[in-house]
């Protein structure tokens, strides 16, 4: 059923799972749909094969709308599992039935990254110990703060909750990542975000399925939480349109701030930038996932990626003008 393989994929997706630490008894599910490159499809099911480890190929038809739940039958494979490799052609983070998944004790990688940022981006010990200290640096803050000389002035709230590091890999039941990232975050308290973020060109929107990249600024302001103000010209337009379409009060509530570690990652692939070095991530939407401590159910979730602003933990500088700067974190992730 599958035809020649990728080297360099395959490479990569054996040194993905050799990084999950499986072991013998461990069971694993690799769950796809009719929209996904079978090549990576082939690559992790055969890799796993390869690892003895015991192996289910699931193939589903594709949801074809985010954030929506497999059917209940491929829910309850996935419960059934110690791991799911998760090839669904689009992301369903932030539903019920992921958080039932990781709640049963599996641990979910989740494979949104394209064949060639796959082949690219191998995990390393560096880029994990990297997500876990940036984690660890989340997890004490009491304030999240943005700030950029184009106008960015925005805080949060985001005591007590916990500082979220992915490092593209699962190693411990009830882990859930997602492949080829490095993506470090933090969700503010639902109704206690401030002020305004000033996007510039060349940063970029997540609009599913088209991301944008900009050509022009767009101005955000948000007020208790909530995105209240989309303002610039035509991409703010479209991204006001977007938000729209979903019908849902809830597409507005901020979900997340962080932002990415591998300086592998390039703006040239949609699936890398919210990796890439010092890139500050905000999105809006959806987050309700324990990794994040999130509350909010929602139809979309859009990711921000800003190139060149700074971020503070309460008084820590972290991210200067787009660079990680913080001595726990400046060293790392090379190796
Ligand atoms: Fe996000």
């Amino acid at each position: 059923m599958f035809g020649i393989q990728n080297l360099d994929l395959t490479r990569s997706t054996t040194e993905i799972l050799k990084h999950c630490d499986l072991k013998a008894g461990d069971e694993v599910t690799v769950y796809a749909d009719t929209g996904k490159s079978p090549g990576i499809v082939q690559s992790f099911f055969t890799s796993a094969l390869a690892l003895g480890v015991e192996t289910t190929l699931a193939v589903f038809p594709q949801r074809r709308k985010m954030l929506q739940e497999p059917s209940r039958s491929a829910l309850s494979l996935m419960k059934a599992s110690t791991m799911v490799v998760d090839c669904a052609t689009d992301a369903w983070l932030y539903t019920s039935g992921l958080n039932a998944i990781l709640d049963a004790g599996g641990r979910v990688l989740q494979v949104l990254a394209a064949e060639d940022t796959l082949a690219k981006i191998i995990p390393n010990p560096g880029q994990v110990k990297r997500a876990e200290e940036a984690a660890k640096l989340f997890e004490k803050a009491k304030e999240v703060r943005i700030v950029s000389e184009a106008g960015t002035n925005i805080t949060g709230d985001c005591h007590g909750r916990p500082g979220w590091g992915q490092d593209g890999v699962v190693r411990k039941a009830g882990d859930w990542d997602s492949a080829a990232t490095a993506i470090y975050a933090v969700a503010p308290l639902e109704d206690a975000m401030n002020g305004t973020m000033v996007l510039e060109p060349g940063d970029f929107v997540w609009t599913h399925p088209e991301p944008m990249t900009l050509r022009e600024p767009i101005r955000l302001t948000v007020q208790g939480g909530r995105l209240i103000k989309v303002d610039g010209g035509d991409q703010a337009l479209r991204l006001d349109r977007w938000l729209r379409a979903f019908h849902d009060p809830n597409s507005y509530v901020i979900a997340h701030t962080g932002f990415g570690g591998d300086p592998r990652a390039s703006p040239d692939f949609a699936q890398e930038v919210e990796s890439i070095e010092g890139g500050i991530n905000i999105a809006f939407g959806g987050n309700l996932f324990r990794g994040l401590g999130g509350k909010t159910k929602a139809k979309s979730h859009v990711d921000i990626v800003v190139m060149r602003q700074s971020m503070y933990l309460d008084d820590e500088l972290v991210v200067k003008d787009g660079k990680i700067v913080h001595p726990k974190l400046k060293g790392l992730a090379r190796s």
